[in-house]
């Protein structure tokens, strides 16, 4: 039997909107309704499903940035609590790393390429030479070590995704989140930074969770699928099942809907 490194039971969000006026009900919208999640270690799992279908709220539900309505979260058999500070946190934030769906939103503009990449390395004290390790990590995702004195807005999307993403490898975590993390990307950095996890995955043991419209990248590096459709898990399994014989109608029509791209 193979470890799970990541394990949610029950994980519901539910958000509640002010009252339009004083006599109305309350809106209740439930984005995750009772998720359960095995991800096992070294495994690549992907997420797809519609638009508003609960996959970003997943994701911050699993890394702690938001708290759920209700349900549990265990990483590495420890749990997850959201509610504790970020400095009870550390051991979460060191043994994992997260890209955002929307890269320039999570870049801080005043801050230059290198102390963004660089900052967990200094928040969580991880030990070495930081500055190799940040120029290290820019070449890997192709850029120059020399941007890292520059700042986010004099690069172009797909670059600011490669910041994004060289942040997120940069301590080294055991587990990597992606929400869309290489939709700003043209094909051949696409296919660079696609090779770039699998030899995370080969040489370091990377577990990989990534949200992704791209079934090209979801072929390319996921040996599981998990569909999300109105807040729940409709269908999970191998790669090649779920995509070439989707028992879910929903998944059906899912996969004749995103168009698919030239695997790199
Ligand atoms: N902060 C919030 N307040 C209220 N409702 C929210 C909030 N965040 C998400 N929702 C709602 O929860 C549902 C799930 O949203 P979520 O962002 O998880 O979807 P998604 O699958 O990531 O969609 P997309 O593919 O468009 O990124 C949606 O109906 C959304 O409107
Ligand atoms: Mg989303």
């Amino acid at each position: 039997m193979s470890e799970i490194l990541l394990r949610a039971r029950g994980l519901t969000r539910r958000y509640t909107a002010p009252r339009r006026t004083l006599f109305a009900p309350r809106v209740v919208t439930t984005a995750l309704d009772a998720v359960d999640l095995d991800v096992t270690a070294g495994s690549a799992v992907g997420v797809i499903g519609e638009s508003g279908s609960g996959k970003s709220t997943l994701v911050r539900l699993l890394l702690a940035l938001d708290t759920p309505t209700d349900g549990t979260v265990e990483l590495d058999g420890r749990e997850v609590d959201a509610r504790q500070s970020a400095r009870s946190l550390h051991w979460l934030r060191r043994q994992t790393g997260i890209v955002f769906q929307d890269p320039y939103a999570s870049l801080d503009p005043r801050m230059s390429v290198g102390r963004i990449v660089g900052e967990p390395l200094w928040a969580l004290d991880v030990a070495g030479d930081r500055r190799a390790r940040v120029r290290e990590v820019l070449e890997q995702v192709g850029l120059e070590a020399g941007m890292a004195d520059r700042f986010p807005h004099e690069f172009s999307g797909g670059q600011r995704q490669r910041i994004a993403i060289a942040r997120a490898i940069v301590h080294r975590p055991t587990l990597l989140v992606g929400d869309e993390p290489l939709s700003a990307l043209d094909v051949t950095v696409r296919a660079q930074i696609l090779r770039l996890l699998a030899e995370l995955r080969a040489d370091a043991g990377l577990t990989l969770l990534l949200v992704s419209h791209d079934l090209g990248v979801v072929q390319n590096l996921c040996d599981e699928v998990v569909v999300m459709k109105d807040a729940r898990i409709v269908e999970r399994g191998r790669t090649e099942s779920v995509l070439q014989h989707p028992t879910s109608a929903y998944t059906r029509s899912l996969l004749d809907a995103i168009p698919t791209l030239p695997q790199p």
